[in-house]
């Protein structure tokens, strides 16, 4: 890799070879996307139970009541898994599920013994669990004394954490916090388009809610070093949104610096301690430096596509403004181009900026919309040219990269804009719960790459 960030060979060239042995192959799902049986045997209500529920929040009103219906087929989730050849699956816990009001001042063993079942039917299988547990679901009655933007759900979260940690951790051996951090504070406290849809407040509110959410995380990772670390043996990290960013113009300096900006707002508060322009200190006026920094035994990253930044100020606030390039083919997302490029750059650059770190890939992938049509092809060339990338970073630029998860098993319900668009490497007939899940063209194409642990001739 030269030092202006241009790979050799040519990013079109496909590398042909292959991973290390023990690579963690994986796909990935959450919660309120895929379990349904969202009153199912005393769960709690979560801030998207409320939100799916308010008229005119999601994409025809869509909800995750009954979703895949995962809570009732385990079986089912697992012979897709199976068929995927995966060995890593990656889901998440539903907080409510398991602690209806939030606290452990009542432990709902039936939600327990849903997730201790899916665990143990995944091992039997020879399939690792990797569990998140904060993918945006808070307990309704956290957020009505204040959420994420209450201190007190930090220590909410750790007490969630312990739990779990204290009951599976025996099994599983893989953990992240919280998923995209950056998206619950801006998305769901300053734009307002997720739960639990706070906008249009001035001030600081994201900031104090980012600053929350990375301490819980941490205080998350501190607990499981002191008190479950030398039992248990896992490793625990969050997952933070990631997608590369190149400067519009890469001869104007300006532009170079915004696209930076772009990238470390998000990465920058575990990573690093220098260059902090969105800095959560600032804006939330408390320092996170001293238990945050270094809270991760991975890092683990979900990326999809690229940006073209430029700079753009908010007040005083260094910012940066972003667009794309009008010939990157498009998916069923406006915000997700196919750039696989961006993927190799953003591993080089996690790489260099952070250290050297162990990274894992915890989620990639593509959506459609429309009609349904099985035959994939752009899943496959996605998954297909994508996962080259990191093949060249792993056998080219010596990145550390040890696992990739596809993004997502199957079709589920993508937040805002419902089952409109779809990620699934499976399609999921929701209008007969009777019928299997039936793989898309793109599982063979991914189950192959998983056979061959890399890109075949
Ligand atoms: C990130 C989120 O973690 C996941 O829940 C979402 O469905 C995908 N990106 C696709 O937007």
């Amino acid at each position: 890799m030269k030092d202006n960030g241009f790979p050799i060979p040519d990013d079109e060239i496909m590398l042909y070879g292959e991973f290390p042995q023990g690579f963690l192959w994986s796909t990935a799902t959450a919660a309120y996307q895929i379990e349904g049986g969202w009153r199912a045997d005393g769960k709690g209500l979560s801030i998207w139970d409320k939100f799916a529920h308010t008229p005119l929040k999601v994409f025809e009103d869509d909800n995750g009541d009954i979703a895949c219906d995962s809570y009732n087929k385990i079986d089912e989730d697992v012979a897709v898994l199976k068929q995927l050849r995966v060995n890593h699956y990656r889901f998440s816990i539903s907080w409510t599920r398991v602690l209806p009001d939030g606290t452990t001042n009542y432990i709902n063993e039936a939600g327990f013994s849903y997730y201790d079942r899916l665990v143990n039917a995944l091992l039997a299988e020879n399939i690792q669990p990797h569990i998140t547990l904060y993918h945006w679901d808070l307990p309704q009655a956290l957020q009505n004394v204040g959420g994420w933007e209450n201190e007190t759900t930090v220590e909410r979260f750790k007490d969630y954490a312990d739990l779990v940690f204290s009951r599976l951790g025996d099994r599983v051996k893989l953990w992240i916090t919280i998923n995209e951090p950056y998206n619950v504070a801006m998305v769901g406290h300053g734009y307002g388009v997720a739960a639990p849809g706070i906008s249009f407040r001035p001030g600081t509110l994201p900031y104090i809610v980012g600053h929350n959410l990375i301490k819980a995380h941490a205080e998350a990772w501190h607990l499981y070093n002191d008190k479950y670390r030398a039992k248990q043996n896992g490793m625990v990290s969050i997952t933070i949104n990631s997608d590369w960013s190149e400067p519009r113009n890469p001869y104007k300096q300006e532009d170079i610096d915004a696209a930076r900006r772009v990238i470390q707002v998000s990465q920058d508060p575990l990573c690093s301690t220098r260059h902090r322009p969105f800095c959560f200190e600032t804006l939330s006026g408390v320092s996170l430096c001293s238990s945050t920094l270094g809270t991760y035994d991975y890092f683990g990253f979900n990326h999809y596509t690229t940006v073209l930044a430029y700079p753009l100020n908010y007040g005083n606030l260094q910012g940066a403004g972003t667009v794309v390039d009008r010939t990157w083919l498009d998916s069923g997302s406006g915000w997700l181009k196919v750039t696989p490029f961006g993927l190799r750059r953003i591993l080089n650059f996690i790489k260099k900026e952070y250290g050297n770190p162990t990274i894992i890939i915890t989620e990639n992938g593509v959506s459609e919309r429309g009609p349904i049509d099985l035959k994939d092809y752009h899943r496959s060339y996605f998954y297909e040219k994508y996962i080259n990338q990191v093949l060249k970073a792993h056998l080219l630029d010596n990145v550390d990269v040890r696992g990739y998860t596809a993004w997502s098993l199957m079709d589920n319900l993508e937040w805002a804009t419902g089952f409109a668009e779809r990620f699934g490497l499976f399609y999921v007939n929701r209008s007969d719960p009777n019928v299997p899940r039936v793989a898309k063209e793109s599982v063979s194409l991914y189950s192959t790459i998983i056979n061959c642990n890399g890109q075949a001739p």
